[in-house]
């Protein structure tokens, strides 16, 4: 398809039911941004900035996938970018009601902006950024969660912060 998708979201670590979505938007769209925004609900553990690398080392390998720094309300953002189509994983039905509330206020505060939704493999259903942050704190394997440097960050991150 022709034309650009925005891929949001806090990416609080990127996980690989994160990338398997990019990749198959990166299928569908001549180009995919990925942008990597605050969630004013979430404490995040990672700064913006290493958010950004983290996602950038992990789709590296993707040549229409860039990933930049999303400022402000997503609709504004995707305006200034020219951006018409933003890309929502949705792994159950515990994620529909706030991706629906947020589709809905989007759609109201920027008609331009198109929200689709694609379901996430099966075998990513169970996997969040907030479950892999607690199993790294109790130094559980997450090596089928996120690519190996973020799991090296993740360990890092929480050791320096109980340091
Ligand atoms: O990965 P997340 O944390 O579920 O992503 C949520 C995110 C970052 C996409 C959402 O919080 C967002 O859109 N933030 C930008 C600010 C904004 O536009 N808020 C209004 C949403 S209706």
């Amino acid at each position: 398809m022709k034309g650009t998708a925005m891929c949001p979201g806090s990416f609080d670590p990127i996980t690989y039911g994160h990338i398997d979505i990019i990749e198959r938007t990166a299928k569908i769209f001549d180009e995919v941004v990925v942008a990597v925004f605050d969630n004013p609900n979430k404490e995040h553990l990672f700064t913006p900035q290493k958010r950004v690398t983290l996602a950038e080392q992990a789709l590296s390998s993707m040549p229409n996938v860039v990933v930049e720094r999303g400022e402000g309300l997503l609709v504004s953002y995707a305006r200034q970018r020219g951006i018409a189509v933003v890309i929502k994983g949705l792994r159950a039905v515990s994620d529909f009601e706030n991706e629906f509330q947020m589709a809905q206020m989007n759609r109201s505060m920027g008609n331009k902006v198109e929200t689709l939704f694609m379901m996430t493999r099966p075998e990513h259903s169970y996997l969040s950024s907030s479950i892999v942050k607690e199993l790294a704190h109790y130094d559980a394997d997450i090596g089928q969660m996120v690519p190996e440097e973020v799991a090296r960050e993740l360990h890092k991150q929480i050791a320096d912060d109980h340091g």
